[in-house]
């Protein structure tokens, strides 16, 4: 049984003038141990992917449906209220692409970071919050006491970045979901918080979800990527196999004109709108703008065929 596994996600946000289609039939898995990237441009569905995984979003508005949505062997869909709370940071964790929604801004940091330690095991208020100062200490925070007794609006958009991924990690979760954990940070605190990521990872056997647009974190950090396009998964292969031997024609453009892995390299901006939720195009979601495109690329979603060991991909072309 994998750690993760999602089966024929859908995800979908009733509006008063149509139906915004997020996630249109997503499927991968994490196991322990492991680290999977996934990239997209924006509006693919790569945080609602992941937020509804871990039934973070509000239900309604979103409607999730899966033929099979499980963390550490929790069918996520049948846990009630209860069930959720106490896997939430103790099980899966998720750092967020907008580390003020992570926080309550009427409390301070290591109060927070010390009742999420507190949730999950016994622990007096006091060594909760010195192991919340820890843990700031451990993402690179020089001053842990005085972050620990500030408030969120008082620290700046990388303090909290980290503050924030101390949090995820107070409780050593099973599995991380991390939604582009460090764009807001400098190049070397980056390397430094991803290095901590890793070796955390490495230490607990933690499963890993990495949602980024650069190119060298996916390439330095994740084993295995998935490639997401209008709410779909267009393509899964090895993280070397992605950069060597892209299959589908929109993993080939993403990856497209790279003359190195800097870091900060971010995947390359393709001629085109991406696909409106509300009215997405019929057939392969990337039709519109694919070069290689035929009638049947617009009628049709290909099948979902094997490119390789432990690689598929969703493409015409390939069948
Ligand atoms: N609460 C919501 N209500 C309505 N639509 C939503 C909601 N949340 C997300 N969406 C829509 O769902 C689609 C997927 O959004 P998502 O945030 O998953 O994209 P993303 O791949 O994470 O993009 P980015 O790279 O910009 O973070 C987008 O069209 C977005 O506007
Ligand atoms: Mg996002």
């Amino acid at each position: 049984m994998h750690l993760v596994e999602i089966s024929d996600l859908e995800v979908s946000f009733p509006q008063a003038d149509g139906v915004v289609q997020a996630v249109r039939g997503a499927s991968f898995h994490v196991d322990a141990g492991e680290s999977l990237g996934i990239v997209g441009e924006s509006g693919s569905g790569k945080s609602v992917t992941c937020m509804a995984a871990l039934r973070l979003l509000r239900q309604p508005p979103a409607r999730i449906s899966a033929s099979r949505l499980n963390v550490d062997g929790t069918d996520m869909l049948a846990a009630d209220k209860r069930k959720l709370a106490s896997l939430r940071g103790r099980v899966a964790a998720m750092v967020f692409q907008d580390p003020m929604t992570a926080f309550d801004p009427v409390f301070t940091i290591g109060y927070q970071i010390g009742e999420t330690i507190r949730a999950h095991r016994e622990a007096t208020k006091a060594a909760a919050r010195s192991e919340a100062e820890a843990l700031l200490a451990r993402v690179e925070i020089r001053n842990p006491s005085a972050v620990a007794d500030s408030y969120p609006h008082q620290l700046s958009g990388g303090m909290l970045q980290r503050a924030m991924i101390a949090m995820a990690l107070s409780c050593q979760p099973r599995v991380l979901f991390a939604d582009e954990p460090t764009t807001a940070l400098d190049v070397t605190v980056q390397a430094q918080i991803l290095q901590l990521i890793k070796e955390l990872q490495a230490e607990l056997g933690m499963g890993l979800v990495m949602i980024t647009h650069d190119l060298g974190v996916i390439a330095e950090t994740v084993d295995r990527v998935v490639v997401m396009y209008g709410g779909r998964v267009m393509e899964e292969a090895p993280v070397d196999a992605i950069f060597d031997a892209p299959q589908h024609p929109y993993t080939v453009a993403l990856m497209g004109s790279m003359p190195g892995l800097a870091p900060g390299r971010r995947l390359v901006e393709i001629p085109g709108g991406s696909p409106d939720p509300s009215n997405p195009p019929s057939g392969c979601p990337f039709h519109p703008r694919c070069t290689q495109a035929d009638a049947r690329c617009a009628a049709e979603m290909p099948p979902v065929v094997r490119t390789g060991p432990q690689a598929q991909a969703a493409c015409w072309r390939l069948t």
